[in-house]
């Protein structure tokens, strides 16, 4: 069986689908492997890795390719070069991607979408999401440190004492925590909020304050949030006023699965900071939770910075590449037995994450919305 690797077609992305280490066990597995040429130039690694890890590099790798990698989803042309069956796996956000999901559909193509793969314990070596976040909650943390006219830590000096920064973080989930664990270990004093009761004990284990606000949680399926009704948003808005206005860094996360990231901060609120204050709002390339943060831009609002997040795992390709191609590669696994692809839909991780099989658009919510668009 051929396991096919392409080079990443979209601007801006620097991520590849499959590292030269984690060749062994797919070629264990009795799996090829081919690569297409530059596909890890980004990561540097020349295809001469690859080749000595056991790939074929060449640019013919779609030809006779059982299952095809990648981060980003494949391009519509590119969909129109593989045969009857083939398998894809990379990111498949579907609501964004309904011209290629009716291509994978009606050319028979079974895809799946690493953005479905179920949050459970089995599936957690395959969880790309949440590798992916830990990677941005790093980075938000390392983007707000570099522009912030001051320390993050306190510094005892015989000149006198610099103050710590103050962070507040919105939102603790994967990416949040690891905000708030990397800006702890730069020693700024930090503080967050999430609206699920669960997260208050993660905040305090990672030595940050929960901020308490006078407002019930809001728990949802599978330890996710719920969205706000607009009279709580509201409310929350002018709970954590006060505290978004003490902040040096603020730095926001907070999403609701199948929905636009929810307003948290207005431009009352950016203006209630002190200058030279850093707003880091990643996930602005999803709705965005501060008012007027730009998707991969940097803008000055009366002295506050405001970082917009986009595709910010691709920011820091090495260990995005390693983690997501361990994900895949465990997924990948999980179709194959005895060197053969062997899809077993009655496993709760694969039909989970099957997008189209067989002429058929096998997600649910997908389908719905081929009923409304298509
Ligand atoms: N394999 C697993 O079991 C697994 C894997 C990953 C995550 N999880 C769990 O899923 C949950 C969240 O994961 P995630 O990081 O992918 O979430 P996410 O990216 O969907 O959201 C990020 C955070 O934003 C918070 N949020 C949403 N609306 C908010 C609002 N209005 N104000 C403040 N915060 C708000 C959410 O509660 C969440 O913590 C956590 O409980 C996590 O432990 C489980």
């Amino acid at each position: 069986m051929r396991i096919a690797v392409l080079r990443e077609r979209r601007p801006g992305e620097r991520r590849v689908a499959l590292l030269p280490e984690q060749l062994p066990r797919l070629l264990q597995a009795g799996l090829d492997v081919s690569v297409e040429p530059e596909a890890g130039a980004e990561v540097g690694v020349p295809d001469e890795a690859y080749r000595a890890a056991g790939a074929y590099v060449g640019d013919d790798v779609l030809e006779g390719a059982d299952i095809v990698l990648s981060v980003q989803p494949i391009n519509l042309a590119t969909a129109r070069a593989l045969g009857e069956d083939t398998v894809t796996i990379s990111f498949l956000p579907t609501v964004q991607e309904m011209p290629l999901v009716r291509r994978f559909r009606d050319r028979r193509i079974t895809a799946f979408s690493m953005d479905l793969v179920p949050r459970t314990s089995r599936a957690q070596t395959m969880d790309a999401l949440s590798s992916m976040a830990m990677i941005s909650g790093y980075r938000a943390a390392i983007v707000a440190a570099e522009r912030l006219p001051r320390f993050f830590p306190l510094f005892m000096t015989a000149a006198g004492t610099v103050r710590p920064a103050t962070v507040l973080v919105l939102g603790a989930g994967v990416a949040g925590l690891q905000a708030i664990a990397t800006a702890r270990r730069l020693g700024a004093v930090v503080e967050a909020y999430d609206v699920r009761k669960s997260s208050a004990e993660e905040v305090a284990s990672l030595g940050a304050k929960f901020v308490e606000i006078d407002l019930p949680p809001l728990e949802g399926e599978g330890g996710y949030a719920r969205e706000m009704t607009e009279e709580r948003s509201v409310r929350q808005r002018e709970l954590l006023m006060p505290y978004v206005a003490n902040a040096d860094v603020l730095i926001t996360t907070a999403a609701v699965p199948g929905r636009p990231a929810p307003l948290l901060v207005t431009p009352e609120m950016i203006g209630r900071m002190r200058p030279g204050s850093v707003v880091v709002d990643l996930v602005a390339d999803v709705g965005g939770n501060v008012a007027g943060s730009v998707p991969g831009q940097e803008l000055s609002v009366n002295g506050v910075l405001i970082w917009g997040g986009l595709n910010v795992p691709s920011q820091m390709p090495v260990p995005a590449s390693q983690l997501y191609g361990q994900n895949v590669a465990n997924l990948l696994l999980l179709m194959v037995r005895n060197g053969q692809l062997h899809l077993d839909f009655d496993d709760e991780v694969l039909a989970g994450c099957c997008v189209t099989h067989a002429g058929d658009v096998k997600h649910r919510l997908t389908q719905d919305l081929l009923g409304e668009v298509g």
